[in-house]
């Protein structure tokens, strides 16, 4: 296991479309996972993709603390570490909401963002199981923004308002906002 370096925005990985994962169980795919865990353990984040540790693959991970999902209304429950390979996702109904979003390859700020309400998810466990799973609120926006980053997306890009675009410390200062991961 090993604490991976975060490749920051600007870097070109984080602008290519990742590869998809052809064998789940092969050794590089699970110390890739292993290394993931470790790295997100270690930045204190909500998610991380593939191409934030260098890797141009299609593997996420991701765990919400309850106090995050109650934010937007949800229950506040525990979403506990979720590995999705090959993670593919579909919007349920035209609804989108504005939420704020941070990212570990763009350190120090935030913005908000808008996003599908409700997705439904099909994706590969760390097994290589297949299975479905149908989110919203801010389960679906963490999804979304990790799924980006195997697209070569970043949350800016997403944003239609720049003006909420902010330094962490500002918008806390000022705003009393906090970053969402
Ligand atoms: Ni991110």
């Amino acid at each position: 296991m090993a604490v991976l370096k975060i490749a920051r925005m600007g870097h070109p990985i984080l602008r290519q479309v990742a590869a998809t994962v052809t064998d789940p169980k092969s050794s590089q795919i699970q110390t890739l996972i292993s290394d993931m865990i470790e790295t997100l353990e270690d930045c204190g984040g909500i998610g991380l993709a593939a191409p934030q540790v260098h890797v141009s693959q299609r593997v996420v991970i991701y765990a919400i603390p309850g106090q995050r999902m109650g934010r937007e209304g949800e229950e506040g429950v525990d979403v506990p570490l979720s590995v999705l390979i090959n993670p593919r996702l579909e919007p349920l109904g035209e609804e989108m909401d504005l939420g704020t979003e941070a990212c570990l390859s763009v350190p120090g700020l935030m913005g908000n963002v808008p996003r599908w309400r409700k997705v439904r998810l099909r994706a590969l466990d760390a097994e290589g199981a297949p299975f479905e799973l149908e989110v919203a609120g801010f389960h679906a926006r963490v999804l979304q923004h990790e799924c980006d980053h195997l697209d070569g997306i970043l949350y800016p890009q997403r944003m239609t308002d720049l003006t909420s675009l902010s330094f962490v410390e500002e918008a806390r200062r000022y705003f009393g906002q906090t970053a969402e991961h």
